[in-house]
């Protein structure tokens, strides 16, 4: 016996009762065992193996070339370090395309690799049905959507006109319908975020998406500074001031907590 006290693993439900206590939810992005033993030392709430991985691990310009093996290989490095925060893992692009595809995907990524939730971009909500009803948790992910890139033509703040304002809402409210446990909203403007989350009973973590949403998300590599591009105006150089990459990590862990970040510099 150790004077050390053991948190209890997150689940879906702790997450939920966040919100429904008003507590703010730390998310991080999370790609290897060492980054993720220490966000998950800090107490970051939930880990992201985000398909973002394509970008600032394997130095692709986009998310597109991201494969199911890659996701299997990075989420199963998280999981191993992984006590205590939840983990969720994208589903990358083309691995969706119909929801027998996306139970397929979906099931290797939490059997072969620990997920405890998928995530999948846009309004899917056949996909979403499929994959709840074999028992799987899945986060959605709205607004800006990098696996559509070569439609969007560029990365930029979704939901500026009143319609495609409305159309990220009405999607909102569809993927709550069809079961999804948390929202991810994606460089959309603060007014929009702030209704969007007001308006639904499940989670939803903005990135570049306002102080209001119920929890922040940002990738890693952005907030300690060592990404190969430029980094997102929605992102924070949370190294600055810190000596060690656990000392940033939990300055941003608190910063989230006491709603500190992101303020209006870092919002749309
Ligand atoms: O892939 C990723 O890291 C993400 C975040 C940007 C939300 O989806």
């Amino acid at each position: 016996m150790t004077n050390q006290t053991i948190e209890k693993a997150l689940s879906i439900i702790d997450i939920l009762a966040m919100k429904g206590r008003g507590e703010k939810i730390s998310c991080l992005t999370a790609y290897d065992a060492g980054f993720a033993s220490i966000i998950d030392r800090v107490g970051i709430d939930i880990m992201l193996v985000g398909d973002s991985l394509g970008m600032v691990v394997q130095g692709h310009t986009t998310t597109v070339p991201v494969t199911i093996d890659n996701m299997l290989y990075h989420t199963t490095c998280v999981t191993r370090a992984r006590k205590r925060a939840f983990v969720i893992s994208d589903l990358p692009f083309n691995t969706y395309s119909n929801p027998k595809a996306a139970l397929k995907n979906a099931a290797r990524l939490m059997q072969e690799a620990g997920a405890h939730m998928v995530k999948l971009e846009g309004a899917r909500p056949d996909c979403v049905r499929s994959l709840i009803q074999e028992g799987i948790p899945v986060c959605g992910h709205l607004g800006l959507q990098p696996q559509s890139i070569y439609q969007l033509g560029s990365y930029r703040v979704q939901g500026k006109e009143p319609l495609s304002a409305q159309k990220i809402r009405d999607d909102a409210l569809l993927l709550q319908d069809a079961g999804i446990g948390l929202l991810i909203l994606e460089c959309v403007p603060v007014s929009l975020a702030r209704e969007i989350s007001r308006e639904l009973t499940i989670p939803v973590i903005g990135i570049g998406a306002g102080i209001d949403c119920d929890g922040q998300v940002l990738v890693l590599y952005d907030m300690l500074d060592i990404g190969i591009g430029k980094r997102p105006r929605f992102s924070k150089n949370f190294m600055i001031g810190h000596e060690s990459v656990e000392s940033a990590i939990a300055s941003y862990h608190h910063a989230v907590k006491k709603a500190e970040f992101p303020s209006l510099e870092h919002s749309f």
